[in-house]
């Protein structure tokens, strides 16, 4: 089999890392040929250090001469800025663009992986929430594959393979349900981050870890999934599933569903992204039902997560709602992590800038830009008073 050489982008993250861990067990027809971090540069360059990519950059362009000194001597090229995440994407010797950015960030480097061709192991929701149609048209056109990493996407993915796509009459994602499950809205008010950052199953960023306390982060899964398996929103459903081993599950016309099971353990979709459609031994750790015994399914609870129904309300208005939606929401879990407002606040706010946008439809990547850009400012203007 050909080599085929991988760009990670955000190697220095959570996904990042798993997936340098899940290329080394793979073994040699795995090549690392490109790494990206923000501002890490520590990190990254051992990165570089150990897998010795054709290319590295840092995206924090005042990093680049600390990175350059910390790889002197090895045969990496050094990029700085946002611009050379887009160049990586689209080089001719990379097979695979593993999407491992946090954020809306990441929207132009998807595009131009999109454009070029290429396998997009894609991790990193947000573009998919900002731009999804835009994003899959330009795939497709481009002769570009997207397979999703995100579990339960992953898991939908695998799932859809059982029938043919047109008989697919349901999609039901799975959510643990955070470490706020049962809670009031009473309860919500005063929880702290290291609280809403300690997550039941699942050991991630930060970011998504806060989403995930929220429900934020399904909320942008329901908008994921429309787009990624081109579903209308009345067809997707949320389930809460606290043991998280069940990520996923599709129902067909018959009424079979067919659900896709594992570890709560990014190693297995990250890796099935990377060889599909076949599979390797690697690091996932075997599944024992027996010792698991049970598995619990109960409905989310819209009243006290609004920003799972705000994200069903989103994805049926489409245009800017959904930039505007997962842009507020970037601000203000960024304003919450530094201590500057509280937990519920991330929801009113998001609530707040949705009331005042008025959504337009149809629109390129310069209004839907736009949209992101106006949400941060009200967010900023409102978390400074
Ligand atoms: N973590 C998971 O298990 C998981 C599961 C499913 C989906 N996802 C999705 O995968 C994505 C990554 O999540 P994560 O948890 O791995 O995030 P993370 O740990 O915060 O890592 C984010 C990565 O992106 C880089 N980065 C941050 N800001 C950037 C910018 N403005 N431009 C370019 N690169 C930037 C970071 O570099 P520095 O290290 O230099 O800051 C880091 O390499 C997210 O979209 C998340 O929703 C994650």
């Amino acid at each position: 089999m050909a080599v085929r050489r991988i760009a990670i982008l955000g190697s220095t993250g959570s996904v990042g890392r798993n997936a340098l861990r899940v290329i080394e067990a793979l073994g040699p027809e795995y090549e690392v040929y490109a790494l990206t971090a923000n501002s890490r540069v520590e990190l990254l360059a051992e990165q570089v250090r150990r897998f010795e990519p054709a290319y590295a950059a840092v995206t924090d362009r005042t990093c680049a001469g600390q990175l350059r000194d910390q790889v002197a001597g090895f045969k990496t090229e050094v990029l700085a800025g946002a611009a050379s995440l887009e160049e990586i994407a689209s080089l001719d010797d990379v097979d695979i663009v593993l999407m491992a950015v946090v954020g809306a960030a990441g929207l132009p480097a998807v595009l131009a992986a999109a454009r070029s061709g290429k396998r997009i192991a894609v991790a990193n929701k947000e573009p998919l929430v900002v731009a999804g149609e835009l994003l899959m048209q330009e795939a497709a056109e481009g002769g570009a594959e997207v397979i999703p990493v995100d579990s339960e996407h992953s898991a939908i993915f695998q799932a859809m393979q059982a029938g043919r796509r047109q008989d697919v009459s349901k999609i039901v994602l799975t959510t643990s349900g955070g470490p706020f499950r049962g809670f009031s809205r009473a309860d919500l008010e005063d929880v702290t981050a290291a609280q809403a950052l300690a997550h039941p199953t699942w050991a991630m960023g930060p970011k998504i870890t806060i989403d995930s306390a929220t429900m934020m982060n399904k909320a942008l899964e329901v908008i994921e999934a429309r787009w990624l398996f081109d579903a209308s929103v009345e067809q997707i459903e949320v389930v809460v599933h606290p043991e998280s081993i069940v990520h996923s599950l599709v129902e067909f016309v018959d009424g079979s569903m067919i659900a896709h099971l594992g570890r709560p353990d990014m190693c297995i979709p990250i890796q099935y992204a990377l060889t599909y459609p076949a599979r390797a031994n690697g690091l996932g750790k075997r599944l024992s039902l027996g010792e698991i015994g049970r598995l619990t399914f109960e409905k989310p609870d819209m009243e006290v997560f609004r920003a799972l129904r705000l994200g069903f309300e989103v994805a049926r208005t489409g245009g800017t709602a959904a930039a505007v939606f997962n842009a507020a929401n970037e601000a203000a879990v960024g304003e919450f992590l530094a201590g500057r407002i509280k937990f519920v606040n991330i929801v009113e706010l998001i609530e707040r800038c949705l009331d005042s946008h008025s959504v337009r439809a149809r629109v390129g990547l310069e209004e839907l830009l736009e949209a992101d850009a106006w949400a941060r400012r009200e967010v900023a203007g409102v978390a400074c008073r």
